[in-house]
């Protein structure tokens, strides 16, 4: 069968958001333009070295049905839920939750010089792992392989593979790839995808020609925007005289009806309305 390179089927602005106690983000899946890219649901990119605008933080607030993945890029992230768990992400380091039948937790960054910056993306469960028992994978920087090349392209691969070498987080349900690419001045990148799996990149560093072919064309892409890329075997990647850095996200599809209330994320409005029971009455998310 014949490689088919993927071509751009929509590029996002993010938009600007406010969440949890007043906390600015960048919203670009999750918004009236762009509500649900089977499977991710939502993406934010926060960004900031003014305390004032993330210090207040995400106070204690529930989740189900979905998984939350949060990549620090700089500064960093202590979080605690009502199970018991606890701890901090710091700059590379990721967090990968399965919420699953519940969790409740806070998130709340920390005041630092460099300020704060990173990403969240959340990503669907099946009907069948909705109610699953949560889980974390919570991986340190210097456990997430990076794959240099010759001419300086740097990739760090938080889950999937590439050329062989395997991300840290496994056994997720979307069967997802997460890279997080560098690519210099005048260089190219090509990252195979698998057929049938939504894709997208998020460009937050600099410009590159996505969806490029032999003679170098494609479309400009400048940061901060989201491309979402149509279905094919490969994305290819062309720089001019400025170096791009992107997030490079694929999953499977679930093809499955959704109900979303806010944090929480379920097949049916019964599931919801179940959910929202659980919470009054005070069961939701007990040991
Ligand atoms: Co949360």
């Amino acid at each position: 069968m014949k490689s088919l390179p993927r071509q751009i089927e929509k590029i996002i602005e993010p938009e600007p958001v406010i969440e949890g106690a007043g906390v600015r983000l960048n919203r670009s899946i999750g918004t009236d333009r762009l509500d649900y890219l089977d499977p991710f649901l939502l993406l934010d990119h926060f960004a900031s070295s003014d305390p004032r605008e993330y210090q207040a933080g995400f106070p204690l607030h529930p989740h189900r049905g979905i998984e939350t993945v949060t990549y620090v890029l700089r500064g960093e992230v202590h979080h605690k839920d009502t199970l018991g768990n606890s701890g901090s992400i710091g700059a590379g380091d990721v967090q990968w939750m399965t919420a699953g039948r519940g969790i409740m937790h806070e998130e709340m960054p920390q005041v630092r010089p460099e300020g704060i910056a990173g990403f969240q993306l959340w990503v669907n469960l099946p009907a069948k792992l909705k109610m699953t028992k949560p889980r974390y994978q919570e991986i340190r920087s210097g456990k997430i392989p990076e794959l240099k090349n010759e001419d300086g392209t740097k990739i760090r691969v938080i889950t999937g593979a590439v050329d062989g070498l395997s991300g840290p987080v496994t056994g997720i349900a979307a069967n997802p790839t997460y890279l997080d690419v560098f690519v210099p001045a005048h260089a190219s990148f090509i990252q195979p995808i698998e057929r049938g799996h939504t894709a997208f990149a998020y460009v937050f560093e600099g410009e590159a020609r996505f969806a490029a072919d032999e003679k170098g064309d494609g479309t400009k892409i400048s940061s901060p925007r989201l491309v979402v890329l149509g279905d094919g075997d490969q994305v290819k990647v062309i720089t001019g005289k400025t170096p791009v850095r992107f997030l490079l996200v694929s999953g499977k599809p679930l093809h499955e009806p959704i109900a979303r209330y806010g944090p929480f994320v379920m097949n049916t409005e019964e599931e919801i309305r179940q959910t929202l029971i659980e919470l009054r009455q005070g069961t939701f998310a007990t040991a």
